[in-house]
């Protein structure tokens, strides 16, 4: 089976099979070099914010390195650092990257993962940049993290920055005031998905609110309603709507937030009347999976299970057999104890390596269009050689740190997830 790298390398040189950004066959410092926005792919549409993390500038000798020697370069700076560094890599990496992961997971599981290794010196994080927030947070004091190319932002977490979530916030407290109600339930609770900077966990620690992961959002809002009377779910609307749905609350409760408008283009009552408001965020990958997708699937392999991330738009989900988190889709596949047909809706790299891990079932994307998540994709083997050879040199590059003023206040909204336990 061949990597989705490998696979955009071919069609780049004329082999069958289309992918939505011929230049992802371009290396990632490519695009480091002057390209505005997040660079070719599924995000390539949207704007890099001007607060966001910067290009890391990977020496040139590391990108002139052929694929094998940046193989073998990465195997031996990790043997020779041995348990002074773990390397994390999400789901969403590509195979070159996974290969040298010590631990694979979801977003949860990574920052659950960042809390059980006290005596690494440093924590090298193969995803994006609010996983490596969030591992600072939770992590040892003194331990460094590190993101090897720092470019790997998610543009779904750059769609709500802090001063937009604050005058919104004003907004609504303006609306309900601020007393609890005669049952102890404060106006509104906000929820940020981990998908979101370090400073709006932290404005939700501070605001008696909470964080969730794609993998427990339920439980959160489940917790968040016995507190409160409505919740403020950013940044991603599609996960907030979708979890909100499954527990019963009705469409036009939830009133969508668009920061660029005054009350977030609601008029008051919608608003007097919510009890989730959804921020206008979306992932630009899973957005682009439809109801024709799923129906062109059905028609095609009958008896088909169709499994969707739930940050796919509400059609989708609804159109699909079941949702869940990148862990729960693969934990699906992996328990399924009949040869069967899956159709995912998910990260292209992550399906891709389901096919070849569980080669007794039929597996494929939604999509047949090769679309990685381009801020994933940017890290890059070359990156990883380099952080990990500059810290068996004793220098720790590209690390990422959160202040500690906000990360007091971001651990707090992230200790809150992981007490809250499902309802029973
Ligand atoms: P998970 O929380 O399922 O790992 O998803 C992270 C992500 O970025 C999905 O787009
Ligand atoms: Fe962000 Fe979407 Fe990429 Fe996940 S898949 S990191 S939400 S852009």
């Amino acid at each position: 089976m061949s990597s989705i790298a490998t696979l955009i390398e071919n069609i780049s040189t004329g082999a069958a099979g289309r992918t939505c950004a011929p230049e992802l066959a371009h290396e990632p410092w490519t695009f480091d070099l002057g390209v505005p926005g997040y660079g070719p792919g599924a995000s390539m549409g949207d704007v890099l914010p001007a607060a966001s993390a910067r290009r890391g500038a990977l020496p040139e000798r590391y990108q002139a390195m052929a694929p094998a020697e940046l193989d073998e370069r990465i195997r031996a700076a990790k043997a020779a650092l041995g348990s002074r560094v773990v390397v994390l890599g999400h789901f969403y990496q590509r195979d070159e990257i996974v290969r040298h992961a010590d631990f694979l997971g979801d977003s949860y599981q990574l920052a659950r993962a960042a809390q059980t290794v006290p005596e690494a010196e440093a924590i090298v994080f193969c995803g994006v940049h609010f996983m490596a927030e969030t591992a600072h947070i939770l992590a040892r004091p003194g331990q460094d993290v590190i993101l090897p190319n720092l470019a790997a932002g998610c543009s779904m977490a750059d769609m709500a920055d802090l001063d937009s979530v604050l005058e919104c916030w004003e907004s609504l407290a303006a609306l309900y005031g601020t007393e609890p109600d005669e049952h102890g339930r404060v106006p509104v609770v906000p929820v940020t998905y981990m998908n979101s900077s370090a400073a709006l966990k932290g404005f939700c620690g501070e605001h008696g609110g909470v964080v969730c992961t794609s993998s427990n959002a339920q439980t959160v809002l489940e917790e968040a309603f016995e507190r409160g009377q409505r919740v403020l779910f950013f940044p991603d609307q599609h996960l907030g709507r979708n979890t909100a749905k499954r527990m019963g609350v009705p469409l036009e409760r939830m009133p969508m937030w668009n920061p660029r408008k005054p009350l977030g283009g609601n008029d008051r009552q919608a608003l007097l009347d919510a009890r989730v408001v959804l921020w206008h965020g979306f992932c630009s990958v899973h957005k682009r999976f439809t109801v024709e997708q799923v129906q062109r699937a059905r028609a095609a392999h009958p008896g088909v299970r169709v499994l969707v991330h739930p940050e796919c738009p509400m059609a989708v989900v609804d159109a699909a057999d079941e949702t869940g988190s990148t862990d729960r889709i693969r934990t699906i596949v992996a328990e399924a104890t009949e040869p069967t047909t899956f159709a995912i809706g998910t990260e292209i790299n992550m399906v891709n390596r389901l096919v070849a891990q569980f080669p007794q079932h039929r597996i494929l994307c939604l999509d047949d269009v090769i679309c990685p998540c381009s801020t994933m994709y940017r890290i890059h083997p070359g990156y990883l050689a380099w952080v990990l050879e500059e810290l068996v040199e004793g220098r720790a590059v590209n690390r990422i740190t959160v202040d500690e003023g906000v990360a007091q206040h971001a651990r707090v909204a992230l200790d809150r997830m992981l007490a809250a336990k499902p309802r029973a």
